[in-house]
C-alpha cells in the first residue's frame, strides 16, 4: 500500500533518515521501532506530509504522494487518521467536540448526524455517556481512547499512532494495545506504529522493522524479528544497556 523508497532527511547538517526503504502492507498492523531520537516521528511526518524529504519518494497505491501540492496533500490527510503521542486532544473542548472535530472540518454533516457517527466511535472504544465530560476529567487511558475514537471518526484508511503507550501503566498500556487489535481486526484498517514499547510490538504487529541510525535494519514478523541476529536488533528487543549501541 505503502512504499518508501531511499528517504532522506537532515536537519541543518544532521542526517536523520539516511535512505529508509520499507514496504507497508494494507490491512495489516506495522510497528516501527527504535530507539528514541531515531526519527520515527520525523519518518511519518513525511508520510503524512508535514516534511518533505531531502530526496527518495514515498508512494501511496503507486503514486507518488511526495510531490504532491499543499492542497492535495491536504486532500489526501483525510483517509488518514492520526494518534499523536499524549493524544493531542483540545483542552477547552468536550469529548463530543474533539471527536467530531474533523467531522465538522471536512463534512457537511448536521450537529446530529455528528453526533450519533460521534457517539458510535466512542462505543467502538469502549467508552459510553462521556460526550459533555473535558479532557481534564479523563485518565491517560481514556484520554487515548478518545483519541482514538477521532482518529477513526472519518473513517480512515491508514491510522499513523505515534507512540499510544508511552506514560500509560503497563495496565493501561495493555489495555489500550487490545483496543488497538480489535479495532484493526473488526475494521482491517492499515495501523502504522511506531513505538519504542517491545511489549506493545510483540503484542499487535503484523510487521516490524527497526528504524536505525537513519536506515530500516531488521524487518519481518514478531517471530522473524526475535530469531534476527542482529545485534543492535537484540539489545533493543533485550533492553540491555550491554552491546553495540552504546549508551552516554
Ligand atoms: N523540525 C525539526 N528540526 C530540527 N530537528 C528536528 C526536527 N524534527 C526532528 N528533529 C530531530 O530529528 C531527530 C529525530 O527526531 P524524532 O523523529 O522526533 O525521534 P523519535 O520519534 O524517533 O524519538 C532528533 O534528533 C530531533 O531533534
Ligand atoms: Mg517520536
Amino acid at each position: 500500500m505503502i512504499e518508501i523508497i531511499g528517504l532522506k532527511k537532515s536537519f541543518n547538517s544532521k542526517k536523520v533518515l539516511d535512505g529508509v526503504d520499507l514496504a507497508i502492507e494494507r490491512g495489516k498492523i506495522t510497528v516501527i521501532i527504535g530507539r528514541s531520537g531515531e526519527g520515527k516521528s520525523v519518518l511519518i511526518k513525511h508520510i503524512i506530509g508535514l516534511l518533505r524529504p531531502d530526496s527518495g519518494k514515498i508512494l501511496l497505491d503507486s503514486k507518488e504522494i511526495t510531490a504532491l501540492r499543499e492542497r492535495e496533500f491536504n486532500e489526501l490527510r483525510k483517509h488518514f487518521g492520526m494518534l499523536f503521542q499524549g493524544s493531542a486532544l483540545f483542552d477547552s473542548m468536550t469529548v463530543a467536540e474533539n471527536v467530531g472535530f474533523p467531522l465538522k472540518e471536512h463534512t457537511g454533516l448536521h450537529d446530529d448526524e455528528v453526533m450519533k457517527v460521534v457517539a458510535e466511535k466512542l462505543h467502538r472504544v469502549g467508552l459510553v455517556g462521556i460526550e459533555g465530560m473535558m479532557p481534564a476529567d479523563l485518565s491517560g487511558g481514556m484520554k487515548k481512547r478518545v483519541g482514538l475514537a477521532r482518529a477513526i471518526v472519518m473513517d480512515p484508511e491508514i491510522v499513523i499512532f505515534d507512540e499510544p503507550t508511552t506514560g500509560l501503566d503497563p495496565i493501561m498500556a495493555d489495555s489500550v494495545a487490545e483496543l488497538m487489535l480489535e479495532t484493526q481486526r473488526a475494521l482491517k484498517t492499515t495501523y502504522i506504529v511506531i513505538t519504542h514499547d517491545i511489549q506493545l510490538t510483540y503484542k499487535i504487529a503484523d510487521m516490524v522493522a527497526m528504524l536505525h541510525q537513519g536506515k530500516i535494519i531488521a524487518k519481518g514478523t514478531v517471530e522473524d524479528i526475535k530469531k534476527n541476529p542482529n545485534p543492535v536488533l537484540k539489545q533493543f528487543l533485550e533492553g540491555s544497556a550491554e552491546g553495540p549501541i552504546k549508551v552516554y
